[in-house]
């Protein structure tokens, strides 16, 4: 069922995208929307764990930031130079993002997207950043939509952190010690997990897909 709502419709700068007529889970969009709604005005900037890989990331490419709702990390990574598309539920999210993007004259993509319905937009993309989303079969595919030498960062608090916080719920925790094993075929450059300055237990993951071996 195509899920058609005005967001869904309203052009952005470089153009809203939706995937088509998988089933949205309807529910949690209009939790998120609501969620996103109530949020607005309140601007984040990016983790400090991103901001501390600058070093690392590119600054050339397209990057695709999923689930990244209201662009923290994508208006970021917009900043920097990388051409970016923001892929979440939620039209609300986006439309905060877009509105952003504008005010700052920076090019963004954004797309319409249930990532639990399938898989994330076609990449090959250069960076891929998922922070505090957690789907593993979207973990899954994302290597193989990496550009090879393209890097994926993903950063999501473990079951521990429930010693501090209630939420996230359990059932949306990895558990201790369970990223690496969820990102198949890459090359891990950064991988740590435990209790961040800001007071999270989080598991914090930089991989890279190999370049193809000279004459294979
Ligand atoms: C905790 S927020 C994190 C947002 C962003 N990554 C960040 O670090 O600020 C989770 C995001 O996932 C989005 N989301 C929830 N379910 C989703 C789904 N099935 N498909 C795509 N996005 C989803 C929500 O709209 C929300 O923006």
């Amino acid at each position: 069922m195509l899920c058609l709502v005005p967001v869904l419709l309203r052009p952005v700068m470089s153009g809203a995208l939706s995937r088509g007529p998988e089933p949205m889970a309807e529910a949690d969009r209009i939790r998120w929307d609501a969620r996103h709604r109530e949020q607005a005005g309140r601007e984040h900037g990016p983790s400090p764990f991103a901001v501390s890989l600058d070093g690392l990331l590119p600054h050339r490419g397209r990057a695709l930031d999923v689930a990244g709702g209201t662009g923290r990390h994508a208006l970021w990574l917009a900043r920097r130079g990388l051409d970016v598309t923001l892929a979440d539920l939620s039209g609300v999210a986006l439309e905060i993002a877009a509105g952003r993007a504008d005010r700052e004259g920076l090019p963004l993509r954004t797309v319409t997207i249930d990532l639990e319905a399938g898989p994330a937009p076609e990449g090959p993309w250069d960076l891929i950043v998922c922070v505090d989303f957690l789907w593993r079969p979207l973990l899954a595919g994302l290597p193989t939509a990496l550009h090879p030498g393209g890097l994926l960062l993903v950063a999501h608090p473990t079951r521990s952190n429930l010693r501090r916080h209630e939420r996230p719920g359990p059932r949306h925790l990895l558990d201790d010690g369970e990223l690496p094993g969820l990102i198949r075929g890459l090359e891990v450059l950064h991988d740590e997990e435990g209790w961040t300055p800001e007071g999270r237990h989080e598991a914090r993951l930089v991989a890279r897909r190999p370049a193809p071996e000279a004459g294979r």
